[in-house]
């Protein structure tokens, strides 16, 4: 990773960390159970790529030096409802994991009932956050129909709904111990992971519409969900080659766990290194989608970058 790339995931993550910080109510609010088990696993060391690539994809459209006033707020609200899928998705009913981000999972360590509802209620501070944005009203209700939509129930195929994360998880779940087709995984993928990835750009996009010195390009919302649902696949499909190439203590989580638990993985249905070839290819397709915005999509296009080559 070059010295430049570093720096913009560093100061990135940094951002989303202070806003993180400043937004969750603190461990001696009462009640002092569901504020700790919020905390433990917001601050567990998750890489922040949802915020980065939201305040990038904000600053990119913005047509500015820098990341735009309530970017920040945006993608922290959007790490808070990846935690709560972290969370619910660890819980003994789902994947029953008791290793996130490096630290025993939520519920190993406040039990079911806290965890349930500490995800719960970071998704109500997101939505919370996302309302209180210094914005036009117009775009907030945006934003608002944007991520919503972008976490709910659909899959995609058969749906008059578009892909939603829990759509993806609902599928998911009910496809375990089941030979996984190649048209089930794809659209497992983009629901469960994609949509909430593709949904940190485009939110960040319209935020950064609403700050544009200049008149934005026509299709520009349009081009940033074309390359969020191909780098959001990409990294879903690297997350399933990590599972199986990266160890315990690499990867913050158990690793083998899908093996184990006969999921619907890229590899299981195209082998490790036909993964790596799609994930690679799905990046190239999707830097395409951000041709005419030139050098101002460099940074977006390291990030992408980095959601395919990183090891943890
Ligand atoms: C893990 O996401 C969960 C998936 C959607 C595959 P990340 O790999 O971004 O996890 P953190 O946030 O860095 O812990
Ligand atoms: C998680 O997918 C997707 C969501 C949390 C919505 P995984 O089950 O593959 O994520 P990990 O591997 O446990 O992080
Ligand atoms: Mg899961
Ligand atoms: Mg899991
Ligand atoms: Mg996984």
């Amino acid at each position: 990773m070059s010295p430049n790339v570093h720096a913009l995931l560093q100061s990135g993550a940094q951002l989303a960390d202070d806003a993180l910080e400043r937004l969750l109510p603190a461990t001696d609010t009462l009640p002092h159970s569901i504020h700790r088990a919020m905390r433990h696993s917001t601050f567990a060391g998750g890489k922040r790529l949802r915020p980065i690539l939201c305040m990038e994809a904000a600053r990119m459209v913005a047509g500015g030096k820098d990341i735009p006033e309530g970017a920040a707020d945006l993608g922290a609200a959007i790490e808070m409802v990846h935690t709560y899928s972290l969370i619910h998705d660890d819980l003994p009913a789902l994947d029953n994991d008791d290793l996130r981000r490096g630290k025993p999972t939520c519920h190993v360590v406040f039990g079911e009932a806290i965890a349930i509802l500490a995800g719960d209620s970071l998704q109500t501070l997101a939505f919370q956050t996302i309302a209180a944005l210094p914005i036009p009203p117009a775009t907030t209700v945006a934003i608002l129909r944007e991520v919503s939509l972008a976490i709910g129930t659909g899959v995609g195929t058969h749906s008059p709904l578009p892909p939603g994360m829990i759509g993806g998880q609902v599928v998911d779940i009910e496809s375990e111990g089941k030979q996984p087709t190649a048209e089930l995984v794809e659209s497992i993928h983009r629901a469960k992971t994609g949509a909430l990835i593709t949904t940190s750009i485009v939110s960040g996009g319209l935020l950064g519409l609403a700050n544009a010195k200049t008149a934005g390009h026509e299709d520009t919302i349009s081009r940033l969900r074309t390359f969020g649902e191909k780098a959001g696949l990409a990294f879903q499909i690297v997350d399933d080659v990590l599972d199986m190439t990266q160890s315990s203590a690499e990867l913050g989580k158990t690793a083998g766990k899908d093996t184990a638990s006969i999921k619907a993985t890229w590899p299981a249905v195209f082998g490790i290194d036909s993964s790596l070839k799609d994930a690679e290819e799905l990046i190239a397709d999707a830097f395409d989608a951000l041709a005419p915005f030139g050098e101002a999509a460099n940074p977006l296009k390291a990030v992408a970058n980095y959601l395919v080559e990183r090891k943890h």
